[in-house]
């Protein structure tokens, strides 16, 4: 029996009928008027007005049985994880293996960020551009009001207040999310900071981001809940730039549900950025700490699963003795140029949302031992000793699991059936201080200044380990044509180059040229620019193997990086940058002697005539808004390729 009278729901939409447009705060005043604001169970330390009526309104249009309004205690969290392990939807793991952790099984159609249902319904559909799915917003609000009426019958909803960036520092954003999913409740309370600490800030009229999320599964009276609701047919993933609203439907996995994540702090925040002169970006920040105590910061933009936390965590080998590299993020940064000439960031986000499968000791040591407690698994396996397992944790694979569907799994069935014991995108949710390796400063407000940019996908032949852009505006192309190749997995399709500029495109909230043209005009705003690096980690021979060792080794290269940074060390000109001689990097301990890492640095001629016209294709798909200057630098790129010799 919901705890406001029956009639509550009908009222205010009645009211929202009369008023009759999208912009009804000030219609449902009245409305909160008629009604005690204790049948929503507003809390005495709720003063703002705005978030009450809106509140009420989404209440009258989703119908939940019960409103809570989360706090963000500690208790709160237990309770709610009480809840799910009696529901289902959570399974308690063994205390003495993980201490306080959890494993949740998706529903098998709910399994990662849906990009075809992904919006962007801004006023003008030129605004979105060609890489985005547009519809007119009046059009989606139809849809989305038909599908959230009633949404959450038999439901909890839950008001979810937090703050991307640290609470009450000038860079941060509020956003309220509504869900009836409590498996969000518990993931954004790790993801961001969460809680009633946000009102404090938020006080009576402070501006918030609202993001609305329902699973979509409405319980009639007496039905059985599944323990992972969803909807299996209808999703939407809905952001309004201009009114700055997030509408989520359908889904209760990662970015689709978790909407400070991509929604806010990225397709919302780009808009933003773009307004206001600043990068909302899908990148990694970490800190470089030599021997000597001299510090530098580098971004980097790696697209979905390829090494950004990996990357973020990175324990130097044996032969960089004295060496530290800290983690400030691992996927998204907010960076403002600073009053000292520098850009700054932060991390927007408290945890970290990571990919299991291949995660191990020798890959991310970090990591592993991040996750021995208060932990949330997805779609994970489970042992029969109530610990967790992913393909790639561990040399021995367990002669029994319960697969991440809740089957019996053993190596014989994943080799009769393919079958993974856990999903591809199967991931972990866990604060971002539990890292051992994680910065001092990386609650700093003022964020840390950044030295470099990287730039790299999964890229088996063309791009080489790395090379260093000549100027800022060759690092925009760079950036701008960053491509990476598909995998089975997440696509469908292995081995299809995919363009993803600045590892930003499913999560650019407008016109992909306007975000280009945004990135070459910005370096006005500094003195120091950072200067720009192209990276390939997943180069491969004719066998198919990584002719890089990856994930430790990578120092070797990051290290280059830095002395480039600071300019301290010569390199060599090629037609793509700047790049190491074999001399310039330290091989202690590696055996790659000089062939193997010209065969890595290999700018393959031929192969970059096709590169070439491949950008050539993307570029135009860009249409109008794409900057010429950018198709000028393809010309002369292609000018200085056709006068090169391959080199090996
Ligand atoms: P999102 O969270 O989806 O944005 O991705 P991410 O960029 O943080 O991806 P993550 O670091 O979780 O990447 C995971 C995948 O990249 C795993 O399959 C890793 O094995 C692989 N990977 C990471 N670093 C390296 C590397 O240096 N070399 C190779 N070969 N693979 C790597
Ligand atoms: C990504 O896909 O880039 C992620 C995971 O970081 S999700 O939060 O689901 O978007
Ligand atoms: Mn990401």
């Amino acid at each position: 029996m919901a705890p406001y009278p029956e009639n509550f729901a009908h009222t205010l939409t009645a009211c929202l009928r009369l008023s009759g447009t999208t912009t009804f705060f000030l219609s449902t005043k009245d409305c909160i008027a008629m009604n005690s604001s204790a049948n929503l169970n507003i809390p005495e330390y709720v003063k703002h007005q705005r978030v009450k009526a809106w509140v009420a309104e989404i209440a009258a249009l989703t119908q939940p049985d019960r409103i809570v309004w989360a706090d963000g205690s500690q208790e709160e969290y237990d309770r709610l994880c009480a809840e799910m392990v009696a529901s289902g939807t959570f399974i308690k793991l063994n205390p003495e293996k993980r201490k306080n952790c959890f494993l949740a099984r998706s529903d098998p159609s709910d399994v990662a960020r849906v990009e075809d249902r992904t919006f962007i319904c801004s006023a003008k559909e030129e605004d979105a551009g060609p890489t985005n799915n547009w519809m007119a917003p009046q059009k989606m609000r139809e849809t989305l009001n038909g599908l959230f009426e009633g949404s959450m019958r038999g439901r909890t909803m839950y008001v979810v207040p937090f703050s991307m960036g640290p609470l009450g520092s000038p860079i941060a954003h509020i956003g309220i999310e509504i869900t009836d999913s409590p498996y969000v409740v518990v993931n954004m309370r790790i993801m961001t900071r969460m809680g009633r600490a946000v009102f404090d800030i938020l006080g009576t009229d402070g501006a918030f981001v609202p993001c609305i999320h329902s699973v979509g599964a409405p319980l009639t009276p007496g039905e059985k809940d599944s323990p992972w609701p969803c909807n299996p047919t209808i999703k939407y993933i809905v952001h309004y730039p201009e009114t700055r609203e997030i509408w989520s439907y359908g889904s209760g996995y990662g970015g689709n549900a978790l909407l400070g994540k991509k929604c806010f702090a990225l397709r919302i925040a780009s808009t933003m950025a773009h307004e206001e002169g600043w990068l909302a970006e899908h990148m990694l920040i970490l800190g470089v700490e030599s021997p000597t105590g001299e510090k530098t910061y580098v971004a980097g933009a790696f697209p979905s699963a390829c090494g950004k936390t990996n990357f973020a965590m990175l324990i130097p080998p044996k032969a960089f003795n004295g060496w530290k590299v800290t983690m400030v993020g691992d996927d998204i940064a907010w960076i403002k140029p600073g009053k000292d000439g520098r850009f700054y960031a932060i991390n927007p986000e408290a945890g970290c949302f990571g990919v299991a499968p291949n995660t191990s000791e020798k890959t991310n040591y970090n990591a592993t031992a991040m996750l021995t407690e208060n932990v949330i698994f997805t779609n994970v396996a489970l042992t029969d000793d109530g610990d967790i397992w992913w393909e790639g944790m561990t040399k021995e694979t367990p002669a029994h699991l319960i697969d991440w569907t809740g089957k019996d799994w053993t190596p014989e069935i994943a080799r009769e059936t393919g079958r993974k014991a856990a999903h591809p995108n199967s991931r972990f949710t866990v604060k971002a201080d539990q890292c051992p390796s994680i910065d001092p400063r990386w609650e700093d407000p003022n964020g840390v200044p950044i030295s470099a940019f990287l730039f790299g996908g999964r890229r088996a032949t063309t791009i080489p380990l790395v090379y260093q852009a000549f100027n800022w505006n060759y690092g925009v192309y760079m950036a701008a044509t960053l491509g990476s190749e598909t995998t089975a997995a997440a696509f469908g399709v292995q081995g299809v180059v995919r363009r993803d500029p600045f590892a930003m495109l499913p999560f650019c909230g407008y016109h992909m040229g306007d975000y280009f043209n945004h990135w070459l005009n910005i370096s006005n705003k500094v003195e120091f620019a950072p200067k720009f690096f192209y990276v390939n980690w997943f180069r491969t021979n004719e066998k198919g193997e990584f002719m890089w060792p990856g994930f430790g080794e990578n120092m070797r290269v990051l290290r280059w990086i830095v002395d480039r940074a600071r300019n301290r060390i010569s390199a060599k000109e090629t037609p793509l940058g700047w790049m190491p001689r074999y001399q310039d990097l330290n091989w202690t301990d590696l055996d790659i002697g000089e062939a193997a890492f010209d065969a890595l640095t290999e700018v393959d001629i031929e192969a970059w005539k096709v590169e070439l016209s491949e950008h050539k294709e993307w570029f135009d798909k860009l249409g109008e808004k794409m900057p010429k200057q950018l198709k000028l630098k393809r010309d002369l790129f292609e000018i200085r390729v056709n006068e090169s010799k391959s080199t090996d």
